[in-house]
């Protein structure tokens, strides 16, 4: 019996990818939206105080007299894209999970806002010279691996006009600082997070060199097949950030605390960093 529990319970490879859907999954959207739509919680947006502040600060260092047009990659149901909209950008949002896509596009057409909305990877864009500012906004920047994170780099690199600014944040290794490795089981009974039928979750943290973390959820239920969802996060310090970003073109940055524009301090939990063409 344990040689077939035996694959899931070891240390994945780096980067190992997930051996089904998550923010794509007809299921765990459903929760992801809620998650998003709730103004108070922190699971797949920041909280909706958070987003006006940050929206604020866009609009002041960057403003939409003169960077007109504007990218939000993996932008969810598009809580900064309609409050970045009404700021008077063009905006166009681009996201994976179809749920999300769907609800934004719905209620753009609601609101008769003129927003562009696109379901696609963002790691699949091909823009040149479009785009004066693009955005990347709760720390999913991290989530990707090392060759696809210069990829992503690259391609915004081309996206944007001279002169363009990327604005992302990334965890820093302070957001880790008292969290070690971890493991624990729970059982669901019904529906829960990640099915719609009772199912056992195995949760797993993993903590690699070179400023890695995988978070790992093993899923079993009723069907044959036993699901592995995996949620990697590279964490940066401002010169590993620096580094990456002058490697695929960028000239320089500035290094905020937070994507609200918070100055940062040593001890910050995030970086946000506002990248220039
Ligand atoms: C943590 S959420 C943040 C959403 C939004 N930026 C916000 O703060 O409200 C990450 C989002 O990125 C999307 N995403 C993750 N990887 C993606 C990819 N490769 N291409 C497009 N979207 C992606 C997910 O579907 C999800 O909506």
């Amino acid at each position: 019996m344990l040689e077939l529990f035996l694959p899931y319970l070891r240390r994945p490879n780096l980067c190992e990818e997930s051996t089904c859907k998550f923010w794509d999954d007809e299921h765990i959207s459903k929760g992801m939206l809620e998650a998003h739509l709730d103004p108070h919680q922190e699971g797949a947006s920041r909280k909706h105080s958070f987003i006006e502040e940050s929206v604020a600060w866009i609009s002041n260092i960057c403003p939409p007299q003169c960077y007109p047009k504007l990218v939000d990659l993996g932008c969810g149901p598009g809580l900064y894209v309609e409050r970045l909209f009404k700021k008077g950008y063009k905006v166009t949002g681009i996201d994976f999970s179809q749920r999300s896509i769907a609800y934004a596009e719905e209620e753009a057409r609601k609101k008769d806002y003129n927003i562009e909305y696109l379901y696609k990877n963002y790691l699949d864009i091909n823009y040149k010279n479009e785009f004066n500012l693009a955005i990347m906004i709760y720390c999913d920047f991290g989530a990707l691996c090392d060759k696809s994170r210069n990829t992503l780099l690259r391609k915004v690199h081309d996206a944007l006009s001279d002169g363009g600014v990327f604005i992302f944040d990334v965890f820093t290794p302070h957001n880790y600082k008292d969290k070690g490795e971890s493991f624990k089981w729970y059982l669901n009974e019904g529906s829960g997070f990640w099915r719609p039928d009772s199912h056992l979750c195995l949760e797993a943290h993993y903590i690699y060199e070179n400023n890695t973390r995988a978070d790992q959820y093993v899923i079993i239920d009723n069907s044959e097949k036993v699901d592995v969802v995996r949620v990697w996060d590279h964490y940066y310090t401002r010169e590993t950030i620096l580094k990456e970003l002058l490697e695929a073109g960028f000239k320089g940055a500035e290094i905020y605390g937070d994507a609200s524009g918070t100055p940062y301090f040593i001890g910050s939990k995030t970086m946000c960093i506002a990248a220039h063409k």
